[in-house]
């Protein structure tokens, strides 16, 4: 007899019921922490931009419309914070999925996607044409996700980076700067 092997897909048996909502002044500390366990910088670098309180303080104050959490027995197990915005010289407006998490417990149990579509509905709602996201090439559970939901077009983009320490500029300001310390 053949034996099959075992799925690779984990599904919590039981999970307390999940609400999406949109965010709140409440839950700005709940989404920094659990972002920082996600977004670690050694796992998805993006050098231009990195999640941080500031960030998040700053999307909240001027997007809150387009963030949105899931919670689960009062808990933040998830969210997804977007913006709606306009590029020069386009009339179309692009909704900008920015940032998007599900805590390690919830994760395959359907609340991205759940958020997703939350958000893309506010999207519409908000005049966009087109949803924009982005990710590190080697972060396959997002591109598996984001694929699954529709999105495709696919374009890499190759980030580059030079270290400054050597310029003679950055020397000089450094010893400058040295100087008016001593
Ligand atoms: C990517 C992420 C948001 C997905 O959240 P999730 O709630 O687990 O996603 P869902 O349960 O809605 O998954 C829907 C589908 O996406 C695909 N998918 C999700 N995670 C996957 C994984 N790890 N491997 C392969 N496919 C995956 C599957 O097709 C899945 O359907 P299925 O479970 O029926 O097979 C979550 O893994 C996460 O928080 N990752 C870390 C943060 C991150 O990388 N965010 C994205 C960039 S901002």
């Amino acid at each position: 007899m053949d034996v099959l092997p075992k799925p690779k897909r984990k599904r919590p048996k039981s999970l307390p019921p999940v609400e999406i909502r949109e965010m709140e002044l409440k839950d700005v500390a709940a989404v920094y922490d659990l972002g920082q366990k996600l977004f670690t910088a050694e796992k998805w670098p993006t050098l231009y931009r990195s999640w941080d309180d500031h960030e998040l303080a700053q999307l909240f104050s001027s997007d809150v419309e387009t963030c949105l959490v899931a919670e689960a027995d009062g808990e933040v197990v998830g969210f997804a914070l977007g913006r709606v915005t306009e590029k020069p010289r386009s009339a179309w407006r692009y909704g900008l999925l920015l940032w998007l998490g599900v805590s390690r417990r919830f994760k395959r149990s359907g609340i991205a996607t759940r958020l997703l579509r939350q958000l893309t509905g506010l999207f519409i709602e908000r005049d966009a044409r087109i949803m924009l996201v982005d990710t590190a090439a080697k972060n396959h559970a997002a591109l598996a996700f984001f694929r699954r939901n529709g999105f495709g077009q696919e374009i890499r983009h190759v980030y580059l980076s030079q270290n400054l320490e050597n310029d003679p500029r950055y020397i000089e300001r450094k010893d400058d700067l040295d100087d008016t310390l001593d």
